[in-house]
């Protein structure tokens, strides 16, 4: 099954993707991951990105798509994976659409993970991540047991370049302008499923496997 995860920065994809790509055994690509790990690398793509990514703005679409096509290329993505902040403008969607048809493939389905934006700005500005194993933390809702140490690799905790306030506030009108189009898109298609993301995350998680079921 090929997964799209669309929604808000914040909105809890990243946390589900990990969760169900574990229990299904689908690799979860994350086009935002693997921008951080490009800059960690000190590749002339991560330098580039790192500007565009620090205003909160995108990462050009031909630079998104290429890393997304190779990625979703390799074995491991033979049964099925999902996609994690990707698509974010039509020309994406429309390119990886291209991309599939090519393979014989199709999305099954595009899950909207519905947050409103002032619970957004509350879960990024308090957001923490592992600078190691990317494992998220909430310095309100669920931080680490011991100080800045992750729980479950022992790497440092941190908070991203891009989760201060006047960065998250870009971020989200970037998502109302060129990425929520893509609702439209994917009702047209009949593909889309709309989320209650502002629950619990146990509850989202129950919602999210029985859409996937
Ligand atoms: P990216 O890394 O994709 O960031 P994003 O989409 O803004 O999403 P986030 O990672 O911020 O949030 P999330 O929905 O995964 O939420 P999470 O689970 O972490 O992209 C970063 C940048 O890279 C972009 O701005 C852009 O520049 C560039 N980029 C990436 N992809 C691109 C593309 N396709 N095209 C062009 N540019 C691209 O949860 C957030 C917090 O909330 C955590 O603290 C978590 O613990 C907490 N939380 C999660 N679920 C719940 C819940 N149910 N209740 C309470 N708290 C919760």
């Amino acid at each position: 099954m090929i997964v799209v995860f669309l929604g808000p920065p914040g909105s809890g994809k990243g946390t589900q993707a990990k969760r169900i790509g574990q229990q299904r055994g689908w690799p979860h690509l994350s086009t935002g991951d693997m921008l951080r790990a490009a800059i960690t690398a000190g590749s002339e793509l991560g330098l580039k990105a790192k500007a565009v990514m620090d205003r909160g703005e995108l990462v050009p679409d031909q630079v998104v798509l290429g890393l997304i096509l190779d990625r979703c290329g390799r074995p491991d993505c033979n049964n099925g994976f999902i996609l994690d902040g990707f698509p974010r403008t039509i020309v994406q969607a429309e390119g990886l659409d291209r991309a599939l048809v090519g393979k014989k493939l199709e999305i099954d389905r595009a899950i909207l993970f519905d947050v409103p934006d002032d619970e957004v700005e509350e879960r990024l500005s308090g957001r923490r991540v592992c600078s190691q194993c990317g494992a998220p933390y909430h310095v309100k809702f669920s931080p680490p047991k011991a100080g800045r140490i992750c729980d479950s690799c022992g790497g440092q905790v941190v908070q991203r370049d891009d989760d201060q306030l006047g960065v998250i506030r870009k971020r989200l009108k970037v998502y109302h302008d060129q990425t929520a189009p893509l609702i439209e898109y994917y009702r047209k298609k009949k593909k889309l499923k709309t989320l209650d993301a502002s629950q619990l995350p146990e509850k989202v998680a129950d919602e999210l496997l029985s859409i996937l079921r």
